[in-house]
């Protein structure tokens, strides 16, 4: 079959890489892709939110299914946009509709989907201007440090964690008096802080029945010893030694399964993946939040270590037959190491040439942030190339990366060289 997908980033690239190995699929486009797609599919110049331009490429190309890798063309309706359409409703969308995106699109809707179905996550209310008093109330009824959450998206900046009272209400003041974060902002979502240790949890789902991939790790902040500012996410490992056993069972009892069934309870169709953002609390999970994609670089870790056939995996979403299907993971541990343009995450250049991508033996080479330019790779965003290695732990599979990311050189460079220090 003809595949579409959606995006341009090291998950993006990921996804390619393992949709390239089908025997199932014809021709791979990617919409717009980097310069790694470039090399395994078709690049396409279409914006994932251009909705008339993907229905001309589709209908041309005889797409038959479209995979949408990053949240936006989701959240803007992309799935029911093909839905709606007659000449497009029989293409699989790997991808959920609008209703289910909010679960990402809005902290409030997926706070109280949470309650609604017994979910364990943190205790909050929201606010808006006319309850900003109430808000002031709220916070002092908590001890610090403070979480604020803008409602909407808010390019991953919309959280504040703090540990003063007055600065925690001027905070909930500039957030709904003097829209800090926009619209995404009009409600904010104050919950009680969670100290525990966080990792990601990635179903897939054909909205009936679900398979858990494997556990991931990341760590978002761009310094060592996690500090500084959060990034998008500066390396990751899979598996994670703590997210496993009893845990991993409670993970299914009390998250996955309730999220799976509360989708069908509220009428919410869904067929596509679910991150579920977790925090261990003693012994205990916690969903910090629902994503309604695949992570990135948690992708770069944890696609690799999946042995099917992900053209099949995919085509049973569209056909609710995910139930037919049993995962085969690689037991060894992947390993990721991002590394990126330097002052990421604030203002950093683009267009550096990149070399010694060549040099790479016994790593995956994922790009991130990366063009084409003539023959020459060029850093093309703050996350530049992603080097995916195994190992039969964690340090072994780590220095492989590290090997391979010294090889590879542009003008900037920076990456953590600490990852995987908390496990
Ligand atoms: P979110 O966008 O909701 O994932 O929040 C971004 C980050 O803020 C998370 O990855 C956590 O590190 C942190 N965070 C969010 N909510 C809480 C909470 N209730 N307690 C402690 N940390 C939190
Ligand atoms: N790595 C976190 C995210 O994709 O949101």
């Amino acid at each position: 079959m003809n595949i579409l997908l959606l995006g341009s980033g090291g998950r993006e690239h990921t996804l390619a890489w393992k949709l390239a190995q089908s025997p199932n699929l014809s021709k791979l486009y990617v919409a717009p892709g980097n310069a790694g797609t470039a090399s395994i599919a078709e690049n396409v110049a279409i914006a994932g939110d251009d909705f008339p331009a993907l229905k001309e490429f589709a209908l041309k190309n005889a797409i038959e299914m479209v995979v949408v890798g990053p949240e936006d063309p989701l959240v803007k309706g992309v799935h029911d946009f093909f839905l709606a359409d007659e000449k497009l409703k029989n293409i699989t969308v790997i991808g959920p509709e609008k209703l289910a995106a909010t679960l990402e699109g809005s902290k409030e809707f997926a706070k109280a989907f949470m309650m609604r179905h017994n979910i364990p996550t943190a205790a909050y209310q929201s606010f808006t201007a006319t309850t900003l008093e109430e808000g002031y109330q709220f916070l002092e009824s908590l001890q610090p440090p403070y979480v604020l959450k803008a409602d909407g998206l808010a390019a991953g900046k919309g959280v504040l964690i703090l540990n003063e009272l007055a600065e925690a209400k001027s905070q909930l003041r500039e957030m709904l008096l003097d829209a800090k974060f926009g619209k995404a902002s009009t409600t904010v979502v104050i919950e009680e802080f969670l100290d525990g240790i966080e990792s990601s949890c990635f179903v897939l789902t054909d909205g009936t029945h679900y398979k858990i991939l494997p556990q991931a790790k990341d760590y978002k902040r761009i310094g060592e010893g996690d500090t500084g500012l959060n990034t998008g996410g500066m390396g990751a490992v899979s598996p994670v030694p703590f997210a496993d056993g009893e845990y991993l069972q409670k993970v299914e009892e009390r998250i996955v399964k309730p999220t799976v069934a509360g989708l069908k309870k509220d009428n919410i169709p869904y067929q596509g993946f679910i991150f579920i953002g977790l925090i261990k609390i003693g012994d205990d999970p916690k969903v910090i939040e629902y994503n309604v994609r695949m992570g990135d670089p948690e992708t770069e870790v944890v696609i690799p270590r999946l042995k099917n056939d992900l053209v099949s995996l995919f085509k049973a979403v569209g056909t609710g037959t995910l139930d037919t299907i049993d995962l085969e993971i690689d037991k060894r541990v992947a390993a990721t190491v991002m590394t990126v343009s330097g002052g990421y995450p604030e203002a950093y250049e683009k267009g550096k040439e990149i070399s010694g991508l060549e040099k790479v033996s016994d790593s995956l080479v994922f790009h991130a942030g990366t063009t084409l330019k003539d023959e020459a790779v060029l850093t093309n965003g703050g996350r530049v190339i992603a080097v995916t290695s195994f190992g039969k732990n964690i340090s072994e599979a780590l220095d492989n990366s590290y090997a391979n990311v010294e090889k590879i050189d542009f003008e900037g460079k920076y990456y953590r060289k600490d990852l995987g220090f908390d496990l």
